[in-house]
């Protein structure tokens, strides 16, 4: 095998699947990448479930596991299945933040912030519902719930489900001495939960929702989503925000000496409120009012950070990765994404580390995203991110780079199948400029991608007569990965995410470390 330096591209969202219905990877016009699998070594590999640390292979493959098994080549268990076991051994009730959360609010609320669905990607509403019936077992008197609505890890308009699912536990828990209601809410791309830093308004938006309890009232949640559709037409992760009230009043502002648990267990888009709660020194927006709160986060989204500093159950502790080794060998790496991915191929590529192990090997460049409905712009930065990425290439300065491609990902979760087309046309554009670069340089160039999503962007039909329902969602599709330039074979089999790792290091001409899933070169 010919050793060279190597170049792995993440085409996000880009998953493969001899179904044709709404298949937008399969209908794009994509000459490279079909090539690609005709001519060159390729195999299809798993990005979801238990190949990701995932509870079961029921669940989706997402961003945070899939860059996090690239990133490290081995599977951990995450978040969701963390959480999972914590509260079926009853361990998250007997942490230290569970009880200090409830002491700090004796006299005053126990607030509980998240995405209210059972997506498994950023949270669960059966954590939810398992904290709320432990609140009141434990003692709290007055309990507020402030809703993020989803649409983007589950069917586009399913609101209505969850909140009839916790509404109907709020009426069951509710008595005289429990005191629960929802206090706010509104859609995820809306307020609240923004990442990298792409939109703080959005954040700011929550926080006056949230915490002062200002925006447009209604009596309640199901309200203010039918309102909102019948006026906006816009999906639930769209939806604006909203306050609840009562004789004209916000049932639920966070006040000093209340406690607030964010139940998210994803980081990404839980580090900007936490921030906000958490930082005395705060300037990213004008918070108004900052009251002395208890703030835990389910996990810690930042080792680095500690952002939070107190959470209910440990993070998955993620050691021995790939940057990691190869800061070791003394090998130069260069990540490159958009905001919107930024933090994947760092973040979560180092196993929810913000910072680098070695600032001297590591380049790591943000090309800034566009703050737009991306279906309105599918080709993203594709170009500005190749353009920055062939530079790297030919300098011949660094042996390994890694680049993610947002397009399939984020246009496929606007649910627009033409405009998700183009996403991938666009990436199989930038592939021809980074081959041609690698052909110039002598590198070895890999092709993967983290889950799917464009690869199904209609939901299942009931009937084949019903008319296409736009599906948002990520799929449970296997992902390519595809060697060009180089003279290896691949294995059969069954493999996954983390076998990525050790044959990155292996073209690179290393032997991968103990502990990492084997290589797929044969
Ligand atoms: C999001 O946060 O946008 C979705 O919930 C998951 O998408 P990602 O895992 O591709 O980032
Ligand atoms: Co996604």
């Amino acid at each position: 095998m010919n050793k060279k330096p190597v170049v792995l591209v993440v085409m996000d969202g880009i998953g493969c699947t001899e179904k044709d219905n709404g298949n937008a990877v399969m209908h794009a016009y994509k000459p490279q990448l079909d090539t690609l699998i005709k001519t060159c070594p390729n195999i299809q590999i798993k990005a979801h479930g238990l190949a990701v640390g995932l509870p079961s292979d029921d669940d989706m493959g997402n961003s945070e596991v899939g860059h996090n098994a690239l990133g490290c080549g081995q599977v951990y268990s995450q978040g969701a299945k963390l959480v999972n076991e914590s509260i079926e051994t009853g361990a998250i009730f007997k942490s230290e933040t569970w009880k200090e959360a409830l002491d700090s609010c004796k006299s005053g609320t126990l607030h509980f912030l998240g995405l209210l669905s059972d997506g498994n990607v950023h949270s669960n509403i059966a954590h939810l519902e398992a904290m709320l019936k432990q609140a009141k077992a434990d003692g709290v008197k007055k309990v507020r719930i402030h809703a993020l609505l989803d649409g983007r890890d589950v069917p586009e308009t399913s609101a209505l489900q969850y909140v009839d699912q916790i509404e109907n536990l709020i009426h069951e828990l509710n008595d005289e001495n429990f005191d629960i209601k929802v206090a706010s809410g509104g859609g995820r791309m809306k307020i609240t939960m923004d990442r990298y830093e792409a939109n703080w308004k959005m954040v700011e938006e929550g926080w006056h929702i949230h915490v002062l309890g200002e925006g447009r009232k209604f009596a309640s949640m199901k309200e203010a989503i039918e309102t909102y559709r019948k006026e906006l037409g816009v999906s639930d992760q769209d939806l604006p925000g909203f306050v609840i009230e009562e004789n004209g009043k916000p049932v639920g502002t966070i006040e000093d000496g209340d406690s607030v648990i964010l139940y998210n267990f994803r980081g990404d888009r839980a580090i900007e409120i936490s921030k906000a709660f958490g930082n005395e020194n705060f300037t990213e927006f004008d918070r108004v009012r900052f009251p002395k709160v208890f703030y835990a986060g389910m996990l810690q989204y930042d080792g680095d950070l500690k952002i939070p500093n107190k959470f209910l159950v440990a993070p998955p502790h993620i050691t021995n990765t790939m940057s990691e080794f190869l800061v070791k060998q003394g090998v130069k790496s260069y990540a490159i994404s958009e905001t919107q991915k930024f933090g994947h191929v760092t973040y979560f590529w180092n196993g929810n580390r913000s910072e680098k192990f070695d600032d001297k090997l590591e380049t790591w460049v943000e090309v800034p995203s566009d703050v737009i409905p991306f279906e309105q712009r599918p080709w993203m930065k594709a170009a500005e991110i190749t353009d920055l990425l062939v530079d790297a290439i030919t300098s011949k300065e660094y042996d390994f780079l890694r680049v993610n491609y947002p397009n399939g990902d984020m246009v496929g979760h606007t649910g627009n199948y033409e405009a998700t087309l183009i996403g991938v046309e666009s990436v199989d554009l930038m592939l021809k400029r980074i081959m041609n670069a690698c052909d110039k340089a002598g590198y070895t160039l890999l092709v993967t991608a983290d889950h799917g999503n464009a690869d199904e962007m209609y939901e299942k039909r009931k009937n084949p007569e019903d008319a296409p329902k736009p599906k948002t969602a990520h799929t449970l599709n296997p992902v390519p990965f595809i060697v060009y330039n180089s003279d290896v074979q691949l294995k059969e089999g069954h493999f996954g995410l983390s076998n990525v790792a050790a044959t990155v290091v292996e073209l690179l001409g290393f032997k991968a470390p103990e502990g990492w899933d084997e290589s797929l070169i044969k």
